[in-house]
């Protein structure tokens, strides 16, 4: 079953005489209890359908269902099942952390408030700052009080836009495990934006790549890897030989992507090439101390996508 799907979903804003297009005829959807990623350039389109999925933004043009309801009918049905965590995420400075998720959850009319906030200072490890004044929490304190509004209503649609940004390591991963047990254990709907590549692969079931305001692909990250059919290999050389390492590999009329005199990486498009390369590295008397080939990643694909190269 699908918990959320969109189909040709446009966004338009105006800008002197000329009509902007924030997303143009988006259609996707996403399965129940699926992790789905939005992933994309600045200005892709991310935070528009984030926000026009939370009803903060109205769309143009386009058909919505959340929970197999029209959110814009059934508003309120829709929003009690549903919440939203964004680095932007609105906290009232001059309210202490518990008095703020203590407003989210009467919004949301969470039965039991004292035990879920209670609950969710725990697991995200802020018990200490319940008292806190926000105005005096770390950026990285307020994206966590910020995930626990987003958990407040155990939503069955969960909303992330950037909700990781500004975290330290340690409780970025804690954070990454939170949501991937909530996900599992409570067979939430979670949309995940992130510009953590390694993050976005490690959480999501699914991704969907926009590029400015339009779908490009959607997949499993696997599926995206796969699209690229090139492979990265780095060779190094003992000592820096005056024949061009370069020059040799060049033959081949493979792409350089970098290189020095005793170092070369470029790209192969399939494993025939690279015993000839190496080979002919060897003929021309060159002594290899290393050969690194790399399968291309998510942040590659990103990367080709952005800069609109071949795949
Ligand atoms: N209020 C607005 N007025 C005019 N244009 C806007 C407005 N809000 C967003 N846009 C435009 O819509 C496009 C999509 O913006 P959006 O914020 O959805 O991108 P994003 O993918 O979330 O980017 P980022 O990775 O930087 O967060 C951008 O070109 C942006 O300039
Ligand atoms: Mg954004």
């Amino acid at each position: 079953m699908d918990a959320i799907t969109i189909s040709n979903l446009s966004k338009t804003y105006q800008s002197r005489s000329k009509v902007n297009y924030a997303l143009k005829n988006v259609s996707f959807s996403v399965r129940e209890g699926e992790m789905f990623g939005l992933l994309g350039p600045n200005g892709a389109g991310k935070t528009t359908i984030i926000n026009i999925l939370s009803g903060l933004l109205t769309k143009d043009k386009g058909i919505i269902t959340i929970l197999s309801k029209d959110p814009e009918i059934e508003k309120e049905a829709v929003k009690n099942q549903m919440n939203v965590g964004a680095a932007y995420s609105f906290l009232t400075g001059i309210l202490t952390v518990e008095q703020n998720l203590r407003v989210y959850g009467k919004l949301y009319g969470v039965k039991d408030l004292d035990q879920r906030i209670s609950h969710l200072l725990k697991i995200f490890e802020i018990e200490d700052l319940r008292h806190k004044k926000v105005f005096i929490l770390s950026t990285g304190q307020i994206i966590r009080v910020i995930l626990c509004k987003g958990l407040i209503n155990n939503p069955k649609v969960l909303l992330l836009d950037e909700c990781t940004v500004g975290l330290d390591p340690d409780i970025a991963q804690k954070t990454r495990k939170i949501l991937k047990d909530y996900q599992k254990e409570q067979g939430t709907t979670i949309v995940f934006t992130s510009h953590n590549m390694t993050e976005v692969e490690q959480l999501c079931d699914r991704i969907a790549f926009l590029h400015k305001g339009e779908i490009l692909m959607i997949g499993t990250p696997k599926e995206l890897r796969k699209r690229i059919k090139t492979q990265s290999v780095k060779i190094d050389i003992i000592g820096e030989k005056r024949k061009s390492l370069r020059s040799i590999v060049e033959r081949f009329k493979v792409k350089v992507t970098e290189s020095k005199l005793n170092m070369v990486i470029f790209e192969i498009r399939g494993e025939v090439e690279l015993p000839k390369i190496i080979n002919a590295i060897i003929k021309e008397g060159l002594e290899i101390i290393d050969i690194n080939v790399r399968k291309p990643s998510l942040e590659d694909v990103f990367l080709k996508i952005a800069r609109g190269e071949q795949l």
